[in-house]
């Protein structure tokens, strides 16, 4: 017997942009043929679509076709947590639909051995026009519960949800919040044996996201297996056992969800700012800043994005250095509001020198909250200003752990997030 909870084979999925359904509304029609599916289902397989069958190396073959997924294959083994990762378009979705039968693979298969429950994107999985209790006794029949099982759970999913008197409301009249509500309870209260969970962790606030997240971690703790997409690389790190990274349809590699990150980080790497020919500066230019690379770890390869909560270094090429030559970084939020400044004239004795024509400046613990940054160049010597780039370099951080804290939510409207610890009250229970 195999020890496979999902197994994926060779699985291809091929869009056609500009004909027939797009975008959520096919998926919500779709609930409903995934219900007729069952009926005939063979439990456990969800066959390719007969014609179209495609999958090939050729490249996208015209601007109207789409490969979603290129011959994606990997296995969930039982009681693993598996995290999925990529970019946007990379995917993440489309494999989950086909996993959970909401869409089918134009070539390939995907199996599954145990109840699945599903909790996607927003705007699938529910029939909108019908109520949030319909929806529960609809997901329960897809999942292949009787109405009896179903009933037994709903208080459960009902007082987990939250939502209270708008469970007979259309769900349609949901906002996202409280559809991901209803969608995560469902999901995570039919008792299923693998659980698929497409980036829940964004929709809900805090005080939910928290309750979500200590679900999933107990539904790994019973041994029970668990696929997470996410573009939070914190909670990837902390729920997970093994990561894969799609990039544009295709699998290009897992392994330890710190391995995975990695590769995810590395696939973005941006060129070096060459800031050689830039002409809108200031200074008398007799030293210059030629380049402005970033990197987190010693991942020196891919430059540009950084994690949070992470080593970063940031390294400052220059021409014409000379003794006395001191820099400036200033860093800038996506409001372009300062955010801190880092100055070699300010020294410490820890400081070192180098035989680079480099300032390097180290950050051992990034505090900067993810999204999107700027910085300001600056050198100096001792006739004054001799360099100046406003905007030298863009700067993007991603999700990350800092000494094994996530942000909380309402942290990332703050550009700040430092290394902290608390003493909590320990009163009874
Ligand atoms: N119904 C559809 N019709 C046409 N193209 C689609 C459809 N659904 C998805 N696509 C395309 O397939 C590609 C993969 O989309 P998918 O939603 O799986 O990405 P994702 O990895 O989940 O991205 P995100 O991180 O933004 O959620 C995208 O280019 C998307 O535009
Ligand atoms: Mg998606």
């Amino acid at each position: 017997m195999t020890q496979a909870a999902i197994e994926v084979r060779g699985l291809s999925k091929h869009y056609r942009l500009g004909t027939g359904p797009q975008g959520r509304g096919d998926l919500r029609d779709t609930v409903a043929a995934a219900a007729a599916r069952l009926r005939n289902r063979v439990r456990g397989r969800t066959p390719a679509a007969t014609g179209d069958a495609g999958g090939g190396d050729e490249a996208q073959s015209s601007e109207r076709d789409l490969w979603a997924l290129r011959d994606v294959g990997f296995d969930v083994q039982r009681g693993e947590v598996l995290g999925l990762i990529g970019h946007n378009g990379a995917g993440k979705s489309t494999l989950l639909k086909i996993l959970s039968r909401i869409t089918d693979p134009t070539a390939g298969e995907a199996f599954i051995h145990g109840r699945m429950g599903s909790l996607l994107e927003v705007g699938t999985g529910f029939h909108p026009e019908l109520t949030g209790r319909e929806n529960v006794f609809l997901n329960g029949a897809v999942l292949g519960m009787s109405r009896r099982e179903v009933a037994d759970k709903f208080d459960e999913i009902v007082a987990f949800s939250e939502i209270g008197r708008f469970i007979d409301t259309p769900v349609k009249r949901y906002s996202s919040g409280m559809y991901v509500r209803l969608a995560f309870a469902v999901a995570s209260n039919l008792e299923p044996e693998i659980l698929v969970v497409d980036e829940v962790l964004a929709v809900g606030d805090a005080a939910f996201q928290k309750k979500c997240v200590a679900k999933m971690r107990s539904f790994a703790d019973e041994g029970r297996t668990i696929l997470f997409v996410s573009h939070n690389m914190g909670s990837i790190q902390s729920l997970c056992d093994r990561a894969v990274v799609l990039q544009r349809g295709r699998l290009i590699g897992g392994g330890t969800p710190a391995e995975a990150v990695r590769m995810y980080l590395a696939e973005n790497a941006v060129e070096a700012a060459d800031l050689a020919d830039r002409t809108d500066r200031e200074g008398h230019q007799r030293a210059r800043v030629t380049s402005l690379r970033a990197w987190s770890g010693d991942n020196a390869d891919a430059p540009g994005y950084l994690l949070y909560g992470e080593p970063a270094t940031i390294r400052v090429g220059l021409s014409g250095v000379t003794r006395g030559l001191s820099c400036i970084l200033a860093v800038y939020d996506g409001y372009n509001r300062p955010v801190c400044r880092f100055a070699s004239k300010a020294a410490a004795a820890t400081d070192t020198t180098t035989d680079e024509p480099a300032f390097l400046c180290e950050v051992p613990e990034l505090p900067l909250t993810p999204g999107g940054y700027h910085l300001n160049a600056t050198l100096h010597d001792r006739d004054g200003l001799a360099d100046a780039i406003q905007q030298a370099a863009e700067l993007t951080i991603e999700q990350g752990l800092m000494a094994g804290r996530a942000l909380a939510t309402p942290q990332l409207e703050c550009p700040i997030a430092p290394r902290h610890a608390w003493a909590v009250p320990n009163g009874p229970a």
